[in-house]
């Protein structure tokens, strides 16, 4: 039986796709649970769309896990977001030996727990070598953030006269970004049928095509990520052009 997989044309699979795994909390709520279970839910779902993206021989994944604005939401919350973190960092330092996927996370770590800060720079010297997928997680990420950070970078280096304003690039600015030196996505998916960005990645979605897709994060299968792939694959990019 041929099954949407077959229908994915290999020759244009995406190299980067980025998601903005959202609607977990509408998740936990429609069943009754408190919102940390649809939290707990979403985690399962990001292992089986990593997997599934490495198998497919996507290069990169980047994750919208934790925003700049989600600080905003009550202690409770952002507790059992950080934990969930925690868990899944441990599981995956657990069975380092035996994982193909690449892990690093992008945005700013400094509010970060410091033992998160701890596992993150295990889990990257872990999985540095790793052959498969480079999962990206964007954790106390804001577009601008990442954006005002990498303009500072290129500041200083004007400011130490290494460098003239006027010889500023656009390969300097995407450079200077957390994103550093991985294409910008061509695709980005969005769950739970919002159709914002959020601040996710700003500068590196220029000529991205856009999915909303309405599963709730949770629900998201396998089957969802190679239908929204055909659903890009058919859509006619022209970056300007004709
Ligand atoms: C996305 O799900 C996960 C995070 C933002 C951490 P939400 O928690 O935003 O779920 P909804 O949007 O309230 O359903
Ligand atoms: C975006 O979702 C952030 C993540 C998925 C991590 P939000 O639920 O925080 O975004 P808004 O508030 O609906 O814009
Ligand atoms: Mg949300």
């Amino acid at each position: 039986m041929k099954t949407l997989r077959d229908e994915i044309d290999m020759e244009k699979l995406p190299v980067h796709i980025a998601i903005i795994m959202d609607g977990n909390g509408r998740w936990a709520k429609k069943r009754f649970l408190p919102r940390k279970f649809g939290h707990k839910a979403g985690a399962d779902t990001l292992e089986n769309i990593t997997k599934a993206a490495d198998k497919l021989g996507v290069k990169h994944l980047t994750v919208y896990a934790f925003s700049t604005e989600n600080w905003k939401r009550t202690e409770e919350e952002v507790k059992g977001i950080m934990d969930l973190l925690r868990s899944y960092l441990d599981r995956y330092i657990a069975k380092a030996d035996k994982e193909n996927i690449k892990i690093d996370i992008i945005g700013e770590k400094s509010r970060l727990d410091a033992d998160i800060q701890e596992k993150i720079k295990k889990i990257e010297i872990l999985s540095a070598d790793k052959p498969g997928l480079n999962l990206h997680i964007a954790l106390n990420y804001g577009g601008r953030d990442d954006i005002l950070r990498g303009i500072q970078k290129i500041a200083k280096k004007v400011e130490a006269g290494e460098l003239k304003a006027d010889d500023i690039t656009e390969e300097m600015i995407s450079e200077s970004l957390d994103t550093g030196f991985y294409p910008d996505p061509e695709l980005v998916i969005r769950t739970s049928g919002e159709e914002r960005i959020s601040n996710f990645l700003l500068w590196q979605i220029a000529y991205s095509e856009f999915v909303f897709n309405k599963k709730l994060w949770p629900d998201y299968t396998e089957e969802d990520l190679y239908e929204d792939i055909c659903y890009y694959q058919n859509r006619d990019r022209r970056f300007g052009g004709r």
